[in-house]
């Protein structure tokens, strides 16, 4: 299991502890509205974090708890994850933020480091992005990332807005 480290943030593997950080962020309407469009209740949650548990200790990678390392605060999270979690399918990364910390920049932080787990540590060669087609602030962070618009394409049990990078692409904007 991978901690990161960026300027402002710690990111730890999802774990049992970060629970009411999570499920603070998981419960509210307006952050759930493009993905399940229902907030989360307890059980979903947990759910969530043993999916997460499991999947840390096979295929390795998973979701992160975002911690604040000035407050120590759980402001979000984040993933490395295979789209709909199928090994066949190619490599995602996703992100969510409490709203109160929305507007300041965590999401990209945060995603630039995954990324380059994606890319250096996983040596993946495309890493995709996908979002509801209105949820033009994800849509925003994939592009800030460095991410173009491939395509609609049916996952998640929607059609869904795809970005993607490949690792050339990445290795020259790091340049
Ligand atoms: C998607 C989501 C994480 C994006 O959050 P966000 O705060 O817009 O994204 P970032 O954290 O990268 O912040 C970027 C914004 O902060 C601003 N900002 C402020 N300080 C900054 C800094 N130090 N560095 C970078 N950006 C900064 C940027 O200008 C940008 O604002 P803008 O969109 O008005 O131009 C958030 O809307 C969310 O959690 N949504 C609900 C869950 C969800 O839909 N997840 C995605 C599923 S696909």
């Amino acid at each position: 299991m991978t901690i990161l480290h960026t300027p402002r943030l710690r990111l730890e593997p999802l774990d049992d502890i970060h629970f009411d950080g999570l499920y603070a962020i998981n419960s509210i309407p307006e952050v759930m509205r493009y993905l399940t469009g229902k907030p989360d209740t307890p059980e979903q949650t947990w759910a969530m974090i043993e999916r997460t548990k499991a999947n840390w200790k096979d295929p390795g990678y998973s979701w992160w708890a975002f911690i604040d390392r000035a407050s120590g605060e759980l402001i979000g999270t984040g993933c490395i994850q295979n789209i709909e979690r199928n090994i066949v399918n190619p490599l995602e990364i996703g992100w969510r933020l409490h709203p109160d910390q929305w507007g300041k920049g965590y999401a990209s932080e945060a995603a630039r480091e995954m990324t380059r787990f994606a890319f250096e540590t996983l040596n993946a060669q495309l890493l995709c992005a996908v979002c509801h087609q209105e949820n033009t602030d994800s849509a925003a962070v994939m592009k800030r990332l460095g991410m173009s618009f491939i395509s609609i394409e049916h996952w998640y049990e929607l059609d869904v807005a795809v970005y993607g990078m490949s690792r050339a692409k990445w290795l020259m904007d790091k340049r």
